[in-house]
């Protein structure tokens, strides 16, 4: 088959394109596991470290990149013991395992969700690794109360919108923070009561906007996939919640403790990869209460205005979203067959 291998770690984005083969052995399922034909891959910040072997998680070489899908039980795949029945070939699942860039991928059945009816697959095929870990984010670490002020970091990313969606579905009053005009739009688009420009050089400053737009009070909740969690203590509410979700500025944080203190706030972490082996009873109950959402309309995928197309593109894609240029979920075609579906 088809896939985006990599044999070594690739020291900038200017070397990706040379490892895309089409020889690359299909996937064999082991026990409990299936094979998915995939349609659709999403990119993710950690796909871009991962390839350059920046990323916690380091496969042995050679591996294939990618972790994000939507596709289609495969004609051939196996069907487990224990698999519920909707489970069968051909039908829409999403999902994510190592080696989604490549025209097949093997998971365990049990981690799939089904694509819910009417949606798209390029939509589907962003939902796995984002949705989850904002609605764990907003709901189990932050407590997030309706009318509450949430101010979203990097909001127009990937895990942005999601929680910029799932923190209006709650009731939340939601400040978005970007750094370009293009995302603040996007933010409006998508729900934001407020949009603010946190880049350097733009106009004021972003924490003064908070306290005005707050009338004082300061922001409850700081979700933040960036590591800004020291400049956001300027513009936090008593008893304010920060959740540090990532570090897509490149710095992990030190965070000076008698400013938790002097602040009566919490900083909190997420790690929704983690879930699945040390509280594993919270996986499906997440993804029913999101399912719930998607149903109810009140949060959809937002999939980045150009679609990339075949897996040649995956390169493309990556550079593209190391490099901000990209909102929502970008996402790669690998399969004709994705569009129709
Ligand atoms: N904790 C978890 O369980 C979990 C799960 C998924 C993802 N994450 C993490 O969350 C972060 C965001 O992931 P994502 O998939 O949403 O990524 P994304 O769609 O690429 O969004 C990242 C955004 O971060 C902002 N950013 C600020 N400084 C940046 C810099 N120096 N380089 C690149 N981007 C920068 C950019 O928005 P602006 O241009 O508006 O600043 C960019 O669009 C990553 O660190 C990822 O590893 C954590």
């Amino acid at each position: 088959m088809k896939g985006y291998y990599i044999e070594r770690n690739l020291s900038g984005m200017n070397e990706l394109p040379a490892t895309l083969k089409s020889d690359v052995p299909d996937p064999k399922p082991g026990k409990g596991e299936v094979l998915v034909d995939v349609h659709t891959a999403g990119f993710n910040y950690f796909d871009v470290l991962q390839v350059q072997g920046l990323y916690q998680h380091k496969p042995p070489f050679p591996y294939v990149a990618g972790a994000e899908f939507s596709g289609t039980i495969s004609p051939s795949s196996p069907i487990p013991a224990g698999a519920p029945s909707w489970l069968r070939p051909g039908a829409r699942v999403f999902g994510a395992g190592q080696g989604s860039y490549a025209e097949k991928i093997k998971v365990p059945f049990h981690t799939l969700v089904p694509v819910p009816e009417g949606m798209k697959m390029e939509e589907a095929a962003g939902l796995y690794v984002t949705y989850p870990t904002s609605y764990a984010a907003l709901v189990y670490r932050a407590n997030i109360q309706p009318g509450e002020y949430l101010l979203i970091h990097a909001a127009a990313g990937g895990v942005g919108l999601a929680a910029l969606q799932i923190g209006k579905a709650l009731g939340a009053k939601v400040i978005a923070a970007c750094s370009t005009q293009a995302k603040l739009d996007v933010c409006l688009r998508y729900g934001a009561d407020y949009a603010i420009n946190y880049a350097e050089g733009a106009k004021g400053d972003w924490q003064k906007k908070v306290m005005e737009i707050t009338k004082g009070h300061g922001a409850d909740v700081v979700y933040d996939p960036v590591g800004m969690i020291v400049p956001s203590l300027k513009c936090i509410a008593w008893n304010g919640r920060l959740i540090v979700v990532g570090f897509a500025g490149g710095n992990i944080e030190k965070i000076p403790a008698n400013l938790i203190l002097l602040k009566n706030v919490a900083v909190t972490g997420v790690h929704w990869g983690a879930y699945s082996k040390n509280e594993i009873k919270k996986v499906p109950e997440t993804w029913e209460a999101l399912l719930k959402l998607f149903a109810e309309k009140r949060i959809k995928g937002v999939v980045y205005d150009k679609v990339f197309e075949g897996l040649e593109s995956v390169p493309e894609g990556l550079r593209a979203l190391g490099a901000r240029e990209t909102w929502g979920k970008a996402v790669v075609r690998v399969s004709k067959e994705s569009a129709k579906l």
